[in-house]
């Protein structure tokens, strides 16, 4: 036998020097939830163990934390004290996240990129992404609020607004308000992809943000999950319509989709790991199914082989006790 492809695996040194594909603490986002109600310290997610629900001063602080160990990035969702038809919370001027990000920048100023998750799904009494009305969830009313509140994000400071609601153009609304306001080198990293997806559940009891009444689901704004020509024309249409980056959501159950847009496009792609990704592997590991770590490793590592730039993860923080 002349050709053992084996050679190149007989220990770790040569292992590593032809491993094509790493993970850089530099690749990761970590998310953070804010809630207006916590008056002080945090609170653990009860279907997300490890994972909170921070005061805004203890976000602050959990903020410098994750800077601390050469994180980029941190991306916010709010749980607001109030919330109405309309998700007005979501764009007052001392809301959660406008209070948080101005202390964040406060104590941190651009050691940490400050990325604010930008949709109405927490802020409104029936828990959907836009306008509810007659059972629609209304497109236009929709993008001029999300405009709002993406002004308001800029307004306290945010580096990177990030759009999740997938109604349709509310890249070019939000770009077109940032620009009149001279908010020119605040980023859109749009959501271009994602999925109506039973993975999220973790998180909508996290952010309590589940559709409460009218439509049950997202499906009317969210994607099918068996379609993938239509996430290279969402990407198209984000890209066309002014997104600096875009966003594939889930990550495990979409790295065929991450590599189609890698192929296609020429713009950062990330990557969003969701909750119920985070919590099978969590609850796997807690019943002593599968090693934790090196399920969490070989997940990060074959999403970004995938096709992603970054990965927005739970584990971001943990990780990095990993990564030498
Ligand atoms: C808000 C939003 C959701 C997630 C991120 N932004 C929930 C949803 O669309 O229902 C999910 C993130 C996760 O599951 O980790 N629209």
């Amino acid at each position: 036998m002349l050709i053992r492809p084996r050679r190149l695996r007989k220990n770790h040194k040569i292992r590593d020097l032809v491993r094509e594909t790493t993970l850089s603490k530099k690749d990761l986002i970590m998310p953070i939830f804010v809630d207006e109600r916590i008056k002080k310290g945090k609170k653990e997610i009860p279907s997300m163990p490890n994972q909170y629900r921070f005061s805004v001063e203890s976000a602050i602080e959990e903020c410098r934390k994750i800077a601390d160990l050469g994180i980029p990035g941190v991306i916010l969702f709010g749980i607001p004290k109030y919330k109405d038809e309309y998700g007005t919370s979501a764009y007052k001027k001392d809301g959660v996240i406008q209070r948080t990000i101005r202390g964040i920048k406060e104590e941190l100023g651009n050691e940490i990129l400050v990325i604010a998750d930008t949709c109405l799904c927490e802020y409104t009494t029936h828990g959907h992404c836009g306008i509810l009305k007659d059972n629609k969830v209304l497109n236009d009313e929709t993008i001029e609020i999300l405009s709002k509140i993406a002004l308001s994000y800029a307004e306290s400071g945010v580096d990177v607004v990030a759009p999740s609601d997938m109604m349709d153009g509310r890249v070019k609304a939000i770009r077109e308000t940032l620009e009149e306001n001279n908010y020119h080198d605040v980023c859109i990293m749009s959501y271009a992809v994602k999925y109506a997806s039973a993975f999220y559940g973790p998180f909508r009891d996290a952010a309590e943000s589940s559709p409460r009444y009218g439509l049950k689901d997202r499906k009317t704004y969210q994607m099918d999950p068996g379609n993938w020509r239509e996430a290279l024309r969402e990407i198209e249409l984000d890209i066309e319509e002014g997104a600096d980056m875009i966003l594939i959501k889930p990550g495990l159950p979409y790295l065929d989709i991450l590599r189609l847009a890698k192929d296609n496009f020429n713009i950062p792609i990330g990557s969003y790991c969701v909750s119920g990704e985070y919590s099978m592997v969590e609850s796997a590991a807690q019943r002593g199914w599968i090693n934790r770590v090196d399920a969490i490793m070989e997940i990060l590592l074959c999403i970004k082989r995938a096709g992603a730039d970054f990965i927005i993860t739970y584990w971001a923080k943990e990780v990095c006790e990993y990564i030498k």
